[in-house]
């Protein structure tokens, strides 16, 4: 079905959407996370060549599907390979996109509940013991997680239901470069701390003893969590797209600045880490135990705090504005439902998720898959798991089922064709990237 589509008024305004989707906790909460729990510099490393090699060649490829066809996934999976089954590739990217957001909105909730905590003044005065008896005080209260986490989630699609999503957008568009100026401060601010080298040479200095198959796996799945990938999320932003922009400029233009901030995460963090003589595998409770110490010891820390849970938070909005988008779109485009009734059965359906992810911490934390409560779970499963599969399977389409000559008219830019582009994108499409998953799930399954 054709629905008419209204492409971004500007390139600055698809470029601003495609980051504010991408730019999120996967940057600013998990990348810290999974960088100390796998040795720091050499997760960096695998992370950054995941970038190039894999995410930014995965990301194009689903601009392509997007752009050439105007269309949801699914859609342009039957318009692209007509007659195949490869369409239903669309259904376990909505899958993942669902499962991300059941976790997603918990850690969400921990960010309002901050950003609560640091307009009551709650950070001030207390030790590094004390901030980790917060954050534990907050996950073991059943009461306190769902309520934070249905609030944002209320939030959430309250703006989906009135269409202000344009204007969510739009303010986005200033607090995300608000965030980047304040990660900036808080980097320089952690870089002054005593002992801060130790940090830097944690983040940066490449030592594989700590990494093992399963950091090169957390790795991959992180650079495929970060930048949205593998869940048609980019299909459907490329959707909208004009036909005049450079795909290869927007994608190269998203994947700097998703990395670096993630990196600048990273510097923020890991001084501070090693300043006050905390963990660096504390794992998903990491930045929530540090930055309240951080705040504490700056000038005008109260400020700060406030400012930067704030920023977080729209960046988190945007984020699950597009996840939640993704289930939207298909159910209106697909099932020919309303737009609000689609809305409702997303939110019906993640606030289940969501809330069983909320009480996995206390009253339902006996539930574990391999040592796995069911946060834990989900956040493992659609980064190492849907993400990695709906990666693999643009990868694969673009690679070696489409009209090649869909992919040169979609790489070309004002008529002039790039074959070092074309030539990137097919080997890493068609060969790095397949090659690499597959091995990732031999990897997962212990095959190898
Ligand atoms: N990339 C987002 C983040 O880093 C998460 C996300 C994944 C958003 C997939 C949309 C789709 O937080």
């Amino acid at each position: 079905m054709s629905h008419k589509r209204i492409g971004f008024a500007t390139r600055l305004g698809a470029i601003a959407a495609t980051v504010g989707s991408a730019v999120g906790l996967g940057n600013i909460w998990r990348f810290p996370y999974e960088a100390g729990q796998n040795g720091g510099g050499a997760f960096l490393l695998v992370y950054v060549l995941c970038v190039l090699l894999l995410g930014i060649p995965v990301m194009l490829s689903e601009f392509i599907i997007g752009r050439s066809t105007h269309q949801n996934m699914k859609g342009a999976l039957q318009t692209l390979v007509p007659g195949k089954k490869v369409y239903r590739l669309a259904y376990i990217c909505i899958t993942g996109a669902l499962v991300t957001l059941g976790f997603y909105f918990v850690v969400c909730g921990w960010v309002l509940q901050y950003l609560c905590h640091a307009v009551t003044g709650e950070f001030s005065g207390q030790t590094s013991q004390e901030y980790g008896l917060l954050f534990t005080r907050l996950i073991e209260s059943p009461w306190a997680m769902l309520l934070w986490t249905w609030l944002f989630m209320a939030v959430n699609f309250v703006v989906m239901l009135q269409g202000v999503q344009k204007g969510i957008e739009r303010i986005a568009a200033i607090m995300m470069p608000m965030l980047f100026v304040l990660l900036a401060v808080l980097c320089a601010n952690s870089l002054l701390l005593p002992g801060a080298h130790k940090g830097l040479q944690f983040l940066f200095n490449i030592d594989f003893s700590h990494l093992g198959w399963h950091g090169v796996v957390d790795a991959f799945g992180q650079a495929f969590m970060s930048l949205s990938l593998g869940m048609a999320c980019m299909v459907t932003y490329a959707s909208y797209f004009n036909d005049e922009t450079s795909l290869s400029r927007d994608a190269f233009t998203v994947a700097g600045l998703d990395s670096l901030v993630a990196i600048m995460a990273g510097v923020m963090i890991f001084p501070a880490v090693f300043s006050f003589g905390m963990q660096p595998e504390a794992g998903p409770k990491l930045v929530f135990e540090i930055l309240p110490a951080v705040f504490q010891q700056m000038t005008g820390g109260y400020i700060w705090a406030i400012l930067f849970f704030l920023l977080l938070l729209f960046a988190s909005l945007t984020s699950t504005i597009s996840l939640s988008e993704i289930a939207i779109k298909f159910l209106i485009e697909e099932h020919n439902l309303s737009r609000k009734k689609a809305i409702i059965l997303t939110a019906v359906f993640s606030t289940i998720l969501a809330t069983l992810c909320a009480l996995s911490f206390n009253v339902l934390r006996h539930w574990t898959v391999y040592n796995m409560n069911l946060f834990d779970l989900l956040n493992y499963l659609a980064s190492n798991v849907f993400m990695l599969l709906g990666g693999l399977g643009a990868a694969l389409i673009v690679g070696w089922l489409i009209d090649i000559k869909v992919i040169q008219r979609q790489l070309a830019h004002k008529g002039q064709r790039s074959p070092r582009l074309e030539r990137y994108l097919i080997v890493c499409v068609r060969y790095v990237a397949p090659i690499a998953i597959v091995l990732i799930f031999l990897q997962l399954t212990g095959v190898i």
